[in-house]
């Protein structure tokens, strides 16, 4: 949406991959060109070390997707009760099922059950709130504390809408993860993506 409607240079680009692709998904055994090279290009604009890209196609299915591979992530590494997922009140993070469920606090529901904390750079549905300096930072450290993965949810802030390429990256050093739109993509570091994938895999 933020490149505008309308667009004929769009328009042609879709055209001219879909008389191309005889097949495609985003899950397994697929690749395509066009698809490599924007992976590799948002993993060089993307903050810190998130460096493994998802592309799917609304900032809902992006939270989504970072659900479902955190319920996995935590899986693999032995945690399968550290489920749930928590927001912060009047966030947003989009119509789906996970994305519309995200409730609760750490301390209440246990840190041993939490496996997610989302949030916002800068509240946009919920009335546009600009968070002091340091906020973030601090929910990081809070996360890390409780061993609770932080998703930065760029939906409305990423892809310089609002001064830097991505709003969360002052505290992407401890972000693992990132949910962002237009073109939506879901990123993860490589500290959490090898667990994405069956040990021996190079996929
Ligand atoms: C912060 C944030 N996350 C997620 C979403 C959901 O995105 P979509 O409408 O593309 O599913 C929105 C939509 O406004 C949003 O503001």
């Amino acid at each position: 949406m933020n490149i505008g409607y309308g667009r004929n240079e769009m328009a042609e680009a879709i055209a001219k991959q879909a008389l191309k692709l005889p097949f495609y998904n985003t899950f397994v055994d697929t690749r395509n060109p066009p698809a490599a090279e924007l992976a590799a290009k948002v993993a060089r604009l993307a903050p810190g070390d998130l460096d493994h890209v998802f592309f799917t196609t609304s900032g809902s299915e992006s939270n989504d997707t970072a659900g479902r591979l955190i319920h996995f992530y935590n899986a693999r590494r032995g945690k399968p009760h550290k489920k749930h997922m928590i927001a912060r009140k009047d966030g947003y993070h989009g119509s789906t099922y996970i994305a519309m469920s995200l409730t609760g606090k750490i301390l209440e529901l246990g840190p041993e059950n939490v496996a997610a904390f989302f949030a916002e750079p800068i509240c946009g549905a919920g009335g546009v709130i600009v968070p002091p300096p340091g906020y973030h930072a601090r929910v990081a450290e809070v996360c890390r504390r409780h061993d609770v993965l932080l998703v930065s949810d760029e939906v409305v802030t990423g892809f310089g809408r609002v001064g830097a390429m991505f709003a969360s990256k002052d505290v992407s050093a401890s972000s693992p993860t990132s949910s962002c739109a237009p073109w939506a993509s879901r990123r993860a570091t490589s500290r959490s993506a090898p667990q994405f994938t069956p040990a021996a895999s190079t996929r």
